[in-house]
């Protein structure tokens, strides 16, 4: 909707630039004009550009609100299942009955992986990160489906979207058993998404009447659900980019899992608890503050882009990480440090000054420690719930027409020199 226009005014010449109303957050403006000046935009990272129209996801980073299809955060995970988010982040609503039952159907039909698959990890170092595993394998389902695949064709698009949604934590749980040296095992469809995922991960043929206990299987779900989509974060922007080639697009996806590694990104859960182990008491704290105010570290887990008030799925799994802790009897003492931490750093005025709050990494390594999980494969928890959001991202933008994702820069190099031949430089 364009309403209003703003007005560039640059080398004595006016631009009208059409300023655009989504239906929530801040007006935009269409500087398409500013080439016409001769002129381009510099915005590093991003801060204010906006490359995409999206009606999957909203935040106000000032409010603390994230919405996903209009419903907000807390009430998704407090109510519903990861699937059927799923449902409402790929087709736009929260499923009905019949519609739920057709999708979960669906999605199991598709949760085992070619025998073929396995062989790709045998080429890894058992100590190889899970994270470049699942980089390695996920792209190497564009070898497996990429012949057969017309992205011009909506069935085609919804079966990949699926068949991703269901392999992850085949793939996932297969990263760590390999690291393990142990068998994989496959999936049990008669189980719930996480339940599921969760056998495939602790389950040993060894123990074949091994049960999931479901105090885990509720947080598991939850903290799938808080990690499925973030509207245009650096690893959704990723893959749109990727995508926006045409690429396949399960090279796209591994080009996201790629993006979200990073320690600034989703890399912060593992680096939460590497932090936690290295200031190992209450005691340590104030001086570990003090160091992050020399800015020789950064206190892991704090901060945002967007959010500069609260970050609501922090709240979330925080409760969520003393429900887990709670039934599982476990008095973890980094529990008490992280609360700490967090005391601290909503009093200073160091973090008080530049609106740092915790993130929704900050609780979840303690979460995914009690559950069993090794600190490696944190951020495949996140890449495995965000596999949802990128694919609906990924679907949004070839529903309808898109161009190249292809930045401008300011070139700063050296201007036209004349070549010098080597014998005489
Ligand atoms: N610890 C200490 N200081 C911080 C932190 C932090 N975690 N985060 C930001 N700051 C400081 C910066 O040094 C800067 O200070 P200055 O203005 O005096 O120079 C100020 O706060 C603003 O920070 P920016 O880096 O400009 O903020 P930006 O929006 O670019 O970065 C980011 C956001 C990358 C998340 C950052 O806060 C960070 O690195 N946090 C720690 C890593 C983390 O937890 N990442 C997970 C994010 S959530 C997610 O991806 C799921």
């Amino acid at each position: 909707m364009t309403e209003k226009n703003a007005k560039l005014l640059v080398d004595g010449k006016e631009y009208d630039l059409p300023i655009m109303n989504g239906t929530l957050g801040n007006p935009v403006i269409d500087v398409s004009a500013v080439q016409q000046a001769g002129y381009w935009t510099y915005d590093p990272g991003f801060k204010v550009t906006a490359p995409v129209e999206s009606a999957i996801t909203f935040i106000d980073g000032g409010k603390g609100q994230l919405l996903h299809r209009g419903y907000p955060i807390d009430q998704l995970a407090d109510n519903a299942e990861y699937l059927e988010v799923c449902y409402a982040l790929l087709y736009g609503d929260l499923p009905n009955k019949a519609q739920k039952d057709e999708f979960y159907a669906k999605v199991q039909a598709h949760t085992a992986v070619h025998d073929q698959l396995r062989k790709f990890f045998e080429g890894f170092r058992r100590d190889a990160h899970p994270m470049a595993i699942m980089i390695g394998v996920v792209g190497a389902l564009s070898a497996f489906y990429h012949n057969d695949l017309d992205l011009s064709d909506e069935e085609h698009r919804e079966v990949t979207s699926i068949r991703l949604i269901a392999k992850m934590p085949t793939i996932a749980a297969m990263c760590y058993k390999y690291t393990r040296g142990e068998p994989f095992m496959y999936p049990r469809n008669s189980f719930s998404y996480a339940e599921n995922f969760l056998y495939m991960m602790f389950a040993t043929p060894a123990d074949p009447e091994y049960k999931v206990n479901p105090v885990l299987v509720k947080a598991m779900d939850k903290i799938f659900t808080l990690h499925a989509d973030h509207e245009q974060n650096a690893s959704t922007s990723t893959v749109r980019l990727a995508g926006s080639t045409g690429a396949n697009p399960y090279a796209c996806i591994s080009a996201g899992i790629g993006a979200l590694w990073g320690p600034s990104h989703g890399g912060a859960n593992e680096a939460v608890l590497n932090m936690l182990d290295e200031i190992g008491t209450v005691e340590n704290v104030a001086e570990f503050m003090e160091k992050v105010k020399r800015r020789e570290v950064k206190l892991m887990g704090f901060g945002h882009r967007v959010y500069k008030n609260f970050d609501p799925r922090a709240k979330v799994m925080k409760e969520t990480c003393d429900e887990v802790l709670d039934a599982l009897g476990i008095d973890d003492p980094q529990l008490e440090l992280a609360m700490e931490l967090e005391r601290i750093a909503l009093e200073d005025p160091y973090f008080v000054e530049r609106n740092l709050y915790p993130n929704v990494d900050f609780y979840s390594g303690i979460i995914l420690k009690a559950i069993g999980i090794p600190t490696s494969m944190f951020t495949v928890m996140f890449a495995l719930a965000r596999t949802s959001g990128w694919i609906s991202h990924w679907l949004e933008m070839h529903s309808s027409p898109f161009k190249i994702g292809r930045p401008r820069q300011m070139y700063t190099g050296e201007t036209e020199r004349t070549f010098v031949k080597l014998e005489d430089r």
